[in-house]
């Protein structure tokens, strides 16, 4: 692998700020722990270059990357001391309002946006990662059409409907780029872990008849869930992502159900399962699992990225079902954790 992937990012939020530590941490060394997927498609770690950042908030505009991920109101914590990047932060746009328990948090710029397609194709920008709040759904489609215009492939965090949308899709196969999405699945968090244990619980033979998942945590996005709508929003598509997990219904819920400051970028996740076992005997599972948000993207965002660079490179355009199955919950083409995986690992990794 010769040339570099180049990357921007829309939001230097917690996910940006552990996302851009990673990046360093392993280009220096990739055998250091953590790290999922040395290789993916051929490219390493080292072979992603950051080349661009917006955001909206003046706390971050105008300064260096290095510098505005650990701005207010990042909580991510800080893993290492990174040199200058020599990428500044840039005016992004936004066309819909922050949920008003927000307005003490950001502090949104009011000044013209930058011209982000023209930064986007003077950088040579490859992929464009969406990591802005969830709930704004007007902007990330415009951001989706200037990764198009752009002619950037684009990676979707966010749960707002654009890889899902088939409409969508078509406008970046037209385009001959790859788009992912949508809203990321954390690597050992919320949603993939409740799937791995229903699996784990369903292929022992145990028929499941109920499950929950309740998690508390801190953070802008966790803070922004308080919202009612977007609460309902996400919670239906978490939901629904571990609902196909089964061959059966059974009745389960899940979502964010509080935000605590002091929990910063950490969360706990409570689960609890029923099912029936031999004779109806019943058997009921409570666990809680305690994680980081920014660090459970990372690796995630890490082999997507690659991925969805190779992916253009093999002319496979509009939404690699073996890329949006691994890395989203909400996709065209729902599908088991385990085959997600396997999929995943069959077409882009080694
Ligand atoms: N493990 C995870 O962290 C995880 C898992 C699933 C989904 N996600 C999704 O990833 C996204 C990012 O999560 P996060 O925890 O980093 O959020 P965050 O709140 O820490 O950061 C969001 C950033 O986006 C910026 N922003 C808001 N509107 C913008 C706009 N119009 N243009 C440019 N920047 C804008 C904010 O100023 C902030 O810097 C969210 O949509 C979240 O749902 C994250």
């Amino acid at each position: 692998m010769s040339d570099k992937i180049k990357v921007a990012l829309i939001g230097v939020g917690n996910s940006a700020c552990t996302l851009t530590q990673g990046m360093g941490y392993y280009s220096e060394d990739d055998s250091r722990n953590g790290l999922w997927h040395k290789v993916v498609g051929g490219y390493r770690v080292k072979d992603l270059e950051l080349v661009g950042a917006f955001d909206v908030d003046s706390k971050k505009i105008g300064l260096d990357l290095s510098e505005a991920i650990f701005s207010k109101p990042n909580v991510a914590e800080k893993y290492l001391d990174l040199k200058p990047l020599n990428v500044e932060v840039k005016r992004g746009i936004l066309y819909d309002e922050f949920p008003h328990h927000l307005k003490n948090s950001l502090d949104v710029d009011a000044g013209e946006p930058d011209d982000i397609v023209d930064a986007l194709k003077s950088s040579k920008a490859d992929v464009l990662v969406n990591l802005i709040l969830s709930g704004l759904d007007r902007t990330s489609k415009a951001y989706a059409e200037i990764a198009i215009e752009s002619k950037c492939c684009f990676i979707n965090a966010t749960p707002s409907p654009i890889a899902s949308d088939k409409a969508f899709v078509e406008e970046f196969k037209e385009a001959d780029l790859v788009v992912a999405g949508d809203d990321l699945m954390s690597q050992f968090g919320g949603t993939a872990f409740h799937k791995g244990v229903l699996d784990f619980m369903h292929g022992r033979g145990i028929k499941i008849t109920r499950s929950y998942q309740l998690d508390v945590g801190g953070g802008t996005e966790t803070l922004n869930t308080l919202d009612e709508d977007i609460k309902f929003m996400k919670r239906e598509m978490k939901t629904r992502a571990i609902s196909m997990e089964l061959p059966y219904e059974f009745e389960t819920v899940t979502g964010t159900t509080d935000y605590v400051d002091y929990m910063r970028n950490k969360r706990t996740s409570y689960y609890w399962i029923q099912g029936d076992g031999f004779l109806g005997s019943p058997i009921m599972v409570d666990i809680y699992l305690r994680t980081s948000d920014g660090p459970n993207a990372g690796n995630i965002l890490l082999d997507v990225i690659r991925a969805v660079k190779v992916a253009k490179d093999r002319g496979e355009f509009g939404a690699p079902s073996e890329i949006c199955g691994y890395g989203f919950k909400n996709t065209l083409k729902p599908v088991k954790l385990k085959d997600a995986h396997q999929n995943f690992s069959l077409r882009y990794i080694g």
